[in-house]
């Protein structure tokens, strides 16, 4: 194997590497990814009147406008920023961090649903 025939390798090769890269870079949509989780594991506590959860914070997880609104203690989601989104810390055991009081046991979600909800708030926290 010489240095020409490796080098033709590597140039035929690279267009498809940068397919595949491409392919994997996924696109979160509310609707379809993360309306599902919210509606799944969190609705029953986050929705007025009754709602554990909207009793105490009024975090209504019912539509994206309510969830963009955040609660009480203003938003749970900073667009771009799923480091500092409230919500994110949550869902994946950091609000610790956190000055408001979030002492209540989440249900756990797996890690494809927090990872879902990562890459929608890092991708704009979009309603689409
Ligand atoms: C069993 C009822 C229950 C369920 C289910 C539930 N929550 Fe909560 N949630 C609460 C309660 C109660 C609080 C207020 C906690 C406190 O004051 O200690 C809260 C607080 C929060 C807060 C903090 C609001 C703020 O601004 O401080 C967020 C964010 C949140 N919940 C998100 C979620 C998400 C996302 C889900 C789905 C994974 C979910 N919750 C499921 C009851 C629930």
């Amino acid at each position: 194997m010489n240095a020409v025939y490796l080098i033709s390798l590597l140039i035929t090769l690279l267009p498809c590497l940068v397919v595949v890269a491409c392919a994997t870079k996924q696109h979160i949509s509310y609707q379809r990814d993360v309306r599902p989780i919210v509606v799944d594991k969190c609705i029953d506590c986050h929705s007025p009147p009754y709602g554990k959860g909207y009793i105490k914070t009024g975090l209504d997880l019912g539509s994206y406008e309510s969830l963009m609104k955040g609660s009480v203690y203003g938003p749970v989601v900073v667009p771009g920023n799923s480091k500092k989104s409230p919500l994110n810390m949550l869902v994946e055991g950091r609000a610790g961090n956190l000055s408001r009081v979030l002492n209540i046991q989440h249900d756990p979600m797996t890690d494809d649903e927090i990872k879902a909800i990562r890459l929608w708030v890092k991708q704009g926290a979009r309603d689409n």
